[in-house]
């Protein structure tokens, strides 16, 4: 991980074409009068999109403008969520590592090692301008630990050798498939069903019997209270 700041050398203005503007309307249109910030990761995403997968403080600004945002508002958001990259990007990817503990224990460490010697350092691109790659938290796929994110697609299951493979396709400009790669169907368990196996559940028409639980007690008779002694007020 590393300290999340905006890259020192900036562009002068950045302007949605004319398909992303359209796309703003409509999203900032979804929200109620008063409450358009509600679009700031959507058209922050849109804007990196359109800047060649990073963000640059104009395009935060220009965003923070249609959404009547104060800037700093813009670039908090950018800055906490690792999906906003800040500096320039790998033309073909800029590869997210995760390597919090599901993906850490399932071999991130050695995806990491592929980054570091077919990519080189990370937060920087590659010399041929190609590639860069970062370690980044959980990215919510543990069960196919261990993953990586490229753009908006997921790879998941990976070997170093799968890394490497997927790397060296990408850069072929060879079609690639996100998720599993390992075969694997989803997050089903590997190597196919575990659990429930026996045809027998599956033959014949399925009867269920609904259990009712049974009501609960009634609650105790209050207790009877004792006359008051003759006299007595
Ligand atoms: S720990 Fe890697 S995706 Fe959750």
């Amino acid at each position: 991980m590393s300290v999340r700041r905006l890259d020192p050398v900036q562009p002068d203005s950045f302007v949605f074409s004319a398909e992303n503007m359209a796309f703003a309307k409509k999203t900032i249109a979804q929200y109620p009068s008063g409450k358009q910030a509600s679009a700031v990761i959507a058209l922050l995403w849109r804007a990196q999109e359109q800047n060649a997968g990073w963000l640059s403080r104009p395009a935060m600004e220009y965003v923070g403008a249609m959404l009547d945002m104060s800037f700093i508002r813009v670039y908090e958001v950018a800055t906490f969520y690792t999906m906003f990259q800040l500096s320039p990007v790998g033309k073909i990817a800029h590869v997210q590592v995760c390597g919090t503990t599901p993906c850490m224990l399932r071999g991130a460490n050695d995806l990491k090692k592929v980054c570091q010697s077919k990519i080189g350092a990370p937060h920087h691109v590659s010399a041929d301008g190609k590639f860069s790659w970062e370690e980044v938290e959980c990215l919510g796929a543990c069960v196919n630990a261990p993953m990586v994110q490229i753009h908006k697609e997921t790879y998941e299951d990976l070997t170093p050798e799968s890394l490497t493979k997927l790397l060296e396709d990408l850069e072929a400009g060879r079609s690639v498939k996100s998720g599993p790669q390992n075969g694997r169907q989803l997050s089903a368990p590997e190597g196919g069903p575990q659990t429930l196996t026996d045809p027998e559940l599956y033959k014949g028409p399925r009867k269920f019997t609904r259990i009712e639980a049974a009501p609960p007690p009634p609650p105790p008779a209050p207790a009877a209270t004792a006359p008051a002694p003759k006299g007595s007020k």
